[in-house]
């Protein structure tokens, strides 16, 4: 079996533990320009971010219809020097209803192209370091997935490629066609969506119910030294903060767990929930979501801790609600 201790994506250059969601950049999902208020909040974030020591900033083409990619880009242009510093990976192939159609994914040659060409433009780049196609398209061809993929290397465009949400039959499926490797994997993965454990521990198990997550996924992507970046990492603040008086006791639990581990260990509570993904051998890279300059600058305590097994499992037991089989 290959070693998995140093995947080839956190080998690239500029690569961090944590990694920057940039989908709260931009300010509202609406076809109104950027404002000076949305690049002022996004030079501010970007600043603690790099202060956290996160190194790595992730888009997708359609984050507040693209404003979040403009407002990074106004941030790059005002201070070039930053580009040398970070990596950025995008994400492309999510269409919403337009005049030719109605909302569906695109992994079509053409789509991908035009895409890239166009967030390169709003980030005001030359290259991005990786793409990745965002959600898996049904009618998708990898042989012409392929000739895109070659076109944008050749032409310089993109350094890297990845996907995200895919499932480890769909990634061999696509790989099956491509001169490159994929490197990155960006799934759901958290403290509150758990389906990625579960059907590793509960097949055959009757009375547990089925999870349908696409059991090996995880394994494909540690033995294909796949990056596998987890978004929603933070649960939406759901064990670090937001009022959860509603939600179920196992929640509110779990959201109690976290602050005695947080005063345990001396670190933020946000710095356990994301402890709780990097511990896992696969060397996730959780991507925060928050732009709130504290909660961004409270991740950073996940760099200098690491779970025991036990804490790793009582946060895993207490989330889920019940015990395991
Ligand atoms: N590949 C995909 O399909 C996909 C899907 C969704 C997202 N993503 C990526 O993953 C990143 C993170 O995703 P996410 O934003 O869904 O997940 P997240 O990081 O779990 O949550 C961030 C959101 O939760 C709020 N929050 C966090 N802690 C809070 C607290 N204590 N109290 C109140 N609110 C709190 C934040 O608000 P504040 O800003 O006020 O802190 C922000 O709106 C995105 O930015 C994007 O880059 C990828």
């Amino acid at each position: 079996m290959k070693c998995n201790k140093y995947p080839l994506s956190r080998s690239i250059e500029n690569n961090s533990l944590v990694v920057f969601g940039c989908m709260g950049l931009g300010g509202t999902w609406d076809k109104n320009p950027i404002s000076a208020v949305d690049i002022k909040k996004a030079h501010e974030v970007v600043d603690a971010a790099i202060d956290s020591g996160i190194k790595v900033f992730d888009h997708a083409d359609i984050y507040t219809f693209g404003k979040a990619e403009q407002v990074f880009g106004e941030v790059l242009a005002a201070r070039p020097e930053l580009r040398s510093l970070i990596s950025i990976q995008s994400k492309c192939a999510i269409r919403f209803e337009d005049e030719l159609g109605p909302q569906r994914y695109d992994f079509s040659p053409e789509w991908i192209i035009n895409s890239v060409e166009n967030i390169l433009s709003r980030l005001k780049i030359e290259q991005l370091d990786i793409l990745m196609l965002h959600r898996p398209d049904p009618l998708m061809e990898p042989e012409l997935i392929a000739q895109a993929f070659d076109t944008l290397t050749a032409s310089g465009k993109v350094k890297h490629f990845g996907v995200s949400n895919m499932q480890h039959h769909q990634m061999s499926f696509l790989s099956s066609a491509l001169s490159q490797p994929l490197i990155v994997n960006q799934v759901e993965l958290s403290l509150s969506h758990l389906a990625w454990l579960e059907e590793g521990v509960t097949s055959g198990n009757s009375g547990e119910p089925s999870v349908n997550y696409g059991a090996g996924t995880i394994e494909y992507c540690r033995q294909n030294n796949i990056q596998l970046q987890s978004w929603g990492c933070l649960s939406q603040g759901l064990f670090t903060g937001r009022d959860i008086t509603q939600e179920p006791l196992h929640i509110q639990k779990t959201a109690a767990l976290v602050t005695q581990l947080a005063a345990e260990y001396q670190v933020s509570k946000e710095a356990i929930v994301l402890s709780w993904l990097t511990r896992h051998p696969a060397n996730i890279q959780p991507v925060i979501g928050t732009t709130n300059i504290e909660r961004i600058k409270a991740c950073a305590d996940v760099n200098n801790m690491k779970l025991t097994r036990e804490h790793w499992y009582a946060l895993w037991l207490c989330a889920r609600g019940h015990a395991l089989p």
